[in-house]
């Protein structure tokens, strides 16, 4: 760190230049993302073993410029330690598990507390939740599950954006062409029976102070958030499905595969990896690094009609 800052200042110095942010310039370009496993789908015909990462997530985040390792559910707490001071950030994928009870819930619950306490003591530690992942975060910030049933299982929307949207720190990288398109044009991919609405959000303190609603939606009756981020911690959530318009590939209403909604996907991912950047997590070797990639496993194809087209499985 000191080393760092030395540098900095003398680089600063000898480009006759003052940077205050000198040491924050200090990103990681070897960013690697856990993305947490969940429990089969029941009568899943593919299953090996209890777990799986639908490969689309993966694609996502290294289309971005991310290495992805997988974080299993089966493991304990000390396992969970090593690896979270190995990554550097976490996706909570979509997905049909118990939020609550769930070894999914349990082990997000780990992270999200790990991540807290780092985030807190200054060491940067980017969370993304989607569909499921949102959800999850909202039960893990408020301890409840507040969730109300909503009509959008499978139907694509525009976001409305709140007041201010356009700065927050998940949209301002944005080109202006493509938030007009996410606020104009059905791209945004719904495929959730639940959903946080505006009013419980409104009514629980504490969900109210950590999180800030970026962009809503509405299935006519109920206002529900779609996008938010968190206030003081480097948490996002998108209850809209990003990583399904350029990976996923069965054929029904809400899959939208247009240009723009593909760009949406990139920025978003690429978004997420800009903050995994600035996590200095790291291996404590190469060889565990190498054994820890999903480079190690081999996604099973598992056909035109399913909502997954390739599944990673874990033992
Ligand atoms: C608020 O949360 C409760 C669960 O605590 C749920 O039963 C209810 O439907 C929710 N109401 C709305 C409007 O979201
Ligand atoms: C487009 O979005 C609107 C909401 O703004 C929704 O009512 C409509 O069903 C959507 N259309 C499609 C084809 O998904």
């Amino acid at each position: 760190m000191c080393a760092q800052v030395v540098f900095a200042v003398l680089a600063a110095y000898l480009c006759g230049l003052f940077i205050p942010s000198a040491c924050r310039d200090n990103l990681n370009y070897r960013p690697v993302i856990g993305v947490l496993a969940q429990e089969n789908i029941i009568g899943d015909p593919h299953a090996q073993g209890p777990s799986y990462i639908a490969a689309s997530y993966v694609k996502y985040l290294e289309s971005a410029g991310a290495r992805v390792v997988p974080i299993r559910i089966t493991g304990s707490y000390e396992d969970y330690v090593k690896i979270f001071n190995a990554i550097n950030g976490l996706l909570l994928p979509g997905g049909n598990v118990d939020i609550q009870k769930s070894q999914f819930s349990r082990v997000s619950k780990i992270f999200y507390d790990l991540a807290i306490k780092a985030n807190d003591a200054s060491d940067y530690f980017p969370i993304w939740g989607t569909c499921q992942g949102f959800q999850q975060l909202t039960v893990l910030t408020s301890n409840k599950n507040l969730l109300t049933l909503t009509d959008t299982k499978a139907v694509a929307l525009p976001l409305t954006f709140a007041l201010g949207a356009e700065n927050s720190r998940l949209f301002k990288s944005f080109p202006k062409d493509l938030l007009l398109s996410l606020a104009q044009e059905n791209i945004t991919s719904n495929f959730h029976s639940w959903s946080l609405s505006v009013q419980n959000y409104t009514r629980n303190a504490k969900l109210k102070r950590f999180y800030r609603i970026l962009t809503t939606n509405t299935d006519g009756r109920k206002e529900f958030i779609s996008t938010m981020e968190a206030y003081r911690y480097p948490f996002y959530a998108v209850q809209w499905h990003p990583e399904k318009s350029p990976f996923e590939w069965i054929d029904k209403p809400g899959m939208i595969h247009s240009l723009s909604a593909i760009k949406a996907s990139f920025y978003t991912a690429s978004f997420f990896v800009s903050e995994a950047m600035k996590s200095q997590h790291r291996f404590l070797d190469q060889k565990e690094e190498e054994e820890a990639l999903i480079y190690n496993y081999s996604p099973v194809f598992k056909g035109l009609s399913s909502i997954f087209m390739q599944n990673y499985y874990f033992d």
